[in-house]
């Protein structure tokens, strides 16, 4: 959804007058740059960017902050002591209560708050009614777990003179030196320094200090000259104040009742020359630099949501998203923060290189790099990871903000949308359609335009006559509904939802405490405050069925506009004087605010009918640390140009090292009009999005797969049904994000964390821990694509089995109806190959698998099924299986993954699964030695010795020029919830018992 600014004739002129413009000289910018702060108009970025250039600048430099060590104490796993900021000589020093600490993952969580602040001794400005204190809250909403203390974490007592030490984690790798004068962070892993607090003395603390008003005599005879003056000698004292206490952007002020408050903090991370993560920005994987260097960006990158009208590609600009957690990468070791404020915050990447000392043998160059964080308000609060590998990063940050929801089974299928259908009969027909050209589809979704005059919670009553027998068609075929549920309340006369938020009181205030009133879709409109707990319960009531009339069982919700949007605030959001529960200000909490939204309407689902347990499914486009426990996101509107299709693969696989896997784009670009190439190419790319959904603006023309004619109809259906194939893979992806944090996507990196060539490969990715290996088609014309190859093992085409190996690059051919995909030796991949209209109706479908052997000619992996709908997984109703093909023994076996004892709900699970057969195994790269072997040995669980299968037909197809041989069985009568065995050895060989499982 977009912001259109219609409802302005001036703002359309202006904007008429722009765009024509901007068509006369930069043709490809379309975002509204105006619209958004550069770091220099926001007051804190501007002035903390002027703090580190001033620090750097000077050689005398001393950074203002001392430990103190007399305040030093150590407890239960926490030091505490107090940080001072010396001021100007003969001024009181500001007293900073600091914490650090040591959780039992190995993590150390650093924290620092204004203890007058904290303690209320302040007086604010305006008469305002806003909480007086940093923001410490958001770690109320971000985090879930994984903050026990370590038991042995301890103080160092040999630290020297002017340091205290603390050894904790693991076998006491780690260690954190606490540098008094000036107070700085050194952590360390096996001896060895990989993060940096304040090395650079960019700490920056704004001290809550009254506002110096002017004497009102001398304010009037002041001329402009003098005003001049005046500031010009503020800036000598090195501090410029001119937004201290009020800001303007755009036509808004900003009443900062507070004064400056920010925040800011240099961390460096030594020998790392890449870091990963701060999404959500349209930026390659390894993020360029902000201050210089090759092709550097010149502003730091921006985390406040906002809705950034037809984003701009390679740019550090903010986006819809946040989540502040960093990773620094260098062969053999992975680190990172974790920066947990949800105010409006930059980051600066520089990188430093250090050459080799040639005096010096055997040490080589290497590069730092250097970050510089700046938030607006709230304490700082830092987690500091010290891996080392990239899935302890992945492990323990999920441990802290949760891992991502298991979704159902329908939700990882594909998703058909556009703003918008535009009647019940729209639906059914393009539901039908789908049936018509066999082209399978799992969910239909509608936008907006579904509602009656945008009110949310009702039905446009003269094109959605019959929601009730839309939502009955839909389920025939096992499909799903998803209607868009915004933030915004019309603000209305004839509509009982406004009347009882307002009665209610559960809306946002304006900075004056009443309720505050903005624009949006539906003209003026109040937003739900979901800080507060009595907005979320009245929320959960909203969704029930009999008040939602005409949703159903098989009804979901997507969460648009949460950033929030609102069309006449400043940059596109709300001021930041607004208060929410408990009078935080807008401005403390704006990056959380999307998703305790989306929470809210994820409580909600849960409870839509007593009795009715079902996985929620929401969509939502703001989001922040945590947001992945309760929904799925999209990288919002983007254009139909190959351009947004390129940057949406290193988005999409950003989101997943950073917590949030279950991500996508919009296939297809939601402004314009995609070619049928482009459309296509988005197509066979969007089937590797964990969220895999297209969707269109409401001015394009129709392009659902079935429209765009042959041969696009049947190349689109065959990429869709690849992905359906890949169901089971892809299911089993999920749960392992759900269970480890590891990524559903996976960059190069983050499988071959020592290979350097590859770390800042973000053009392919590997699906979960399956090894296939694709790599979407993203230029237009393009009949091959070079893969990047990390490793020495042998990767397999997936359709027609040609092998390449070798590390280094591959051209792979890719005419229009091929995706390159290649499958890495090593792995044994689940699919259902039965095509079927939804993946509702593959439930009881067989499998196959495809053992894909390695060098050494083993294999393995893994298959996780449940019932793909409820919540019985978390009590053992699921399968977790292992496959292994031995090379030695020459045998697959299936294996049990869960040991512990089966519970009831597992055994009316399994019960219902039991016919499900492994239809066919194919096993590719099959050692030559078996092109005279026609037969298979096969054993299953709970068959005794005396009732031996007699041997089973294997087809054996030889090498065939680049092409590996290959072997298929077929059907040989084994069940997925079984453990059984397959020889292929010599006959006798079968005379091994097979583990039996209990
Ligand atoms: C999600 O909702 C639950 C239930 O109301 C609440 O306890 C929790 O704090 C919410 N979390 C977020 C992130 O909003």
């Amino acid at each position: 959804m977009v912001t259109l600014r219609q409802w302005h004739p001036r703002w359309t002129a202006v904007f008429l007058l722009l765009a024509l413009l901007c068509c006369l000289f930069a043709p490809v910018v379309s975002v509204k740059h105006d619209n958004f702060k550069t770091c220099d108009q926001s007051g804190f970025c501007k002035r903390n960017r002027q703090f580190a250039d001033d620090a750097s600048a000077s050689s005398s430099w001393m950074s203002p902050y001392t430990l103190d060590p007399a305040s030093v104490s150590f407890k239960n796993g926490q030091l505490d002591a107090v940080v001072l900021k010396t001021l100007k000589e003969g001024e009181e020093k500001v007293r900073l209560p600091l914490t650090i600490t040591f959780l039992d993952s190995g993590v150390a969580r650093v924290t620092l708050d204004e203890e007058k602040r904290a303690k209320g001794d302040v007086t604010l400005r305006h008469d305002s009614q806003a909480r007086k204190e940093r923001y410490n809250e958001a770690g109320n909403w971000a985090l879930v777990g994984g903050l026990k203390p370590a038991a042995g974490a301890a103080l160092n007592s040999e630290a020297e003179q002017g340091y205290t030490k603390v050894v904790y984690g693991k076998a006491s790798k780690h260690q954190a030196i606490i540098r008094h004068a000036p107070f700085g962070i050194e952590f360390q892993r096996d001896g060895e320094t990989q993060v940096k607090f304040n090395e650079r003395g960019f700490m920056n603390v704004e001290h809550w200090r009254p506002k110096a008003e002017k004497p009102k005599e001398e304010e009037k005879k002041e001329g402009e000259e003098e005003t001049k003056e005046e500031d010009k000698k503020s800036e000598e004292q090195g501090e410029d104040e001119s937004t201290w206490w009020e800001e303007t952007f755009g036509g808004n002020t900003d009443s900062k009742p507070r004064g400056p408050e920010a925040i800011a903090l240099d961390i460096t991370f030594p020998g790392y020359a890449h870091v990963f993560g701060i999404p959500e920005h349209a930026t390659s994987l390894s993020l360029k630099t902000t201050r210089g260097g090759d092709n550097a960006y010149t502003e730091p990158y921006r985390l406040y949501n906002a809705d950034v009208f037809e984003y701009e590609m390679d740019s550090p600009m903010t986006l819809y998203g946040a989540i502040p957690f960093m990773q620094a990468h260098r062969k053999g070791s992975t680190v990172g923060v974790f920066w947990l404020n949800a105010a409006e915050t930059w980051i600066d990447v520089t990188k430093k290189r250090n050459t080799a000392n040639p005096l010096a043998l055997g040490v080589e160059g290497h590069t730092d790099t250097q970050t510089h964080w700046m938030s607006e308000s709230g304490i700082l609060d830092i987690f500091v990871f010290l891996g080392p590998k990239p899935q302890d990063l992945t492990r323990q940050y999920g441990e802290l903000t949760g891992y991502t929801a298991m979704p159902q089974s329908f939700a990882i299928a594909y998703h058909q949308c556009r703003w918008n259908y535009v009647t019940d009969e729209d639906v059914k027909d393009v539901d039908r359609r789908f049936d018509k050209f066999n082209i399978p589809y799992d969910v239909i979704w509608l936008d907006i335009e579904y509602t009656h005059e945008k009110k949310y919670f009702t039905w446009d009553p003269l094109t959605f006559v019959n929601p009730d027998k839309m939502q009955k068609q839909l389920d025939k075929r096992e499909r799903k509904l998803v209607a868009i549920i915004d933030p915004h309340i019309k603000n209305t006369n004839d509509y009982p939802i406004i009347d009882e938020l307002k009665k209610k009181d559960l809306a946002v205030k304006n900075k004056d405490g009443n309720q505050y009133e903005g624009w949006c879709w539906p003209g003026s409109s109040m937003w739900i405050d979901c800080f507060n707990p009595a907005a979320i319960d009245w929320w959960k009531g909203l969704f029930k069925y009999d008040r939602f009339k005409g949703t159903a069982h098989n009804t979901f919700i997507w969460n648009d506009m949460n950033e929030p949007s609102v069309f006449n605030g400043p940059e596109t959001t709300m001021p930041k004087d607004n208060l929410h529960h408990g009078n935080w200000e807008h401005r403390d909490v704006h990056n959380i605010n999307g998703m305790t939204f989306h929470n809210a309407t994820y409580q909600a689902i849960t409870e839509r009918k007593k009795g009715e347990v079902r996985r929620p499914f929401v969509l939502t486009r703001a989001f922040y640390s945590g947001s992945q426990r309760s929904a799925a996101m999209w990288t919002g509107d983007n254009l139909a140009e190959w351009t947004h299709l390129e940057a949406s693969i290193p988005m999409v696989l950003n989101q997943g090292i950073s917590g949030f896997p279950f991500a996508g784009a919009d296939v297809g670009g939601f402004f314009g009009n995609p070619s049928k190439e482009l459309l296509t190419r988005w197509y066979q790319a969007g089937i590797y999005y964990p969220f895999f959904r297209g969707h269109a603006h409401i001015d394009t023309r129709r392009r659902e797969p079935y429209v765009a004619g042959s041969p696009y109809t049947e190349i689109i259906t065959q990429a869709l049904r690849l992905r359906y194939q890949l169901l089971p893979a892809w299911y089993t992806a999920f749960h392992e994000a759900s269970t480890t944090g590891a990524p559903i996507i996976r960059p190069n990196f983050y499988i071959h964390p020592e290979d350097e060539n590859g770390f800042a490969v973000d053009d392919q990715l590997y699906i979960g821990s399956t090894g296939l290996l694709a790599k979407p088609v993203t230029k237009e014309g393009a009949d091959s694509v070079s893969v990047y190859i990390a490793d020495d093992q042998p990767y397999y085409d997936y359709f027609d089995y040609t092998t390449y190996s070798g590390a280094g690059h591959h051209t792979i051919p890719a005419p229009l109806e091929k995706t390159p995909l290649l499958m890495q030796g090593g792995h044994v991949i689940p699919r259902r190959d039965r095509p079927r209209r939804s993946s509702g109706l593959m439930k009881y479908d067989p499998f196959t698998l495809v053992v894909v052997l390695d060098k050494d000619g083993n294999a393995a992996g893994t298959l996780y099924v449940d019932d793909g709908e409820t919540f019985d997984y978390q009590m053992g109703a699921f399968i977790h299986r292992r496959f292994s093909f031995d090379g030695a023994r020459q045998a697959l076996t299936s294996s049990n993954l869960e040991t512990g004892q089966r519970t009831v709900k597992c055994e009316k699970y399994l019960k219902t699964m039991e016919k499900v057969r492994v239809e066919k195994i194919i096993i590719v790269g099959a050692p030559k030695a078996w092109k005279d072997k026609s037969e298979v040995v096969v054993m299953q669980e709970g068959e005794k010795e005396s009732q031996r299968r007699k041997p089973m037909p294997m087809e054996y197809y030889p090498a065939d020029g680049k092409k590996a041989a290959y072997v298929v069985v077929r059907d040989p009568r084994i069940y997925i919830t079984k453990g059984w065995k397959i020889d292929f050895g010599e006959k006798g060989a079968g005379h091994e018992h097979h583990g039996h499982e209990h």
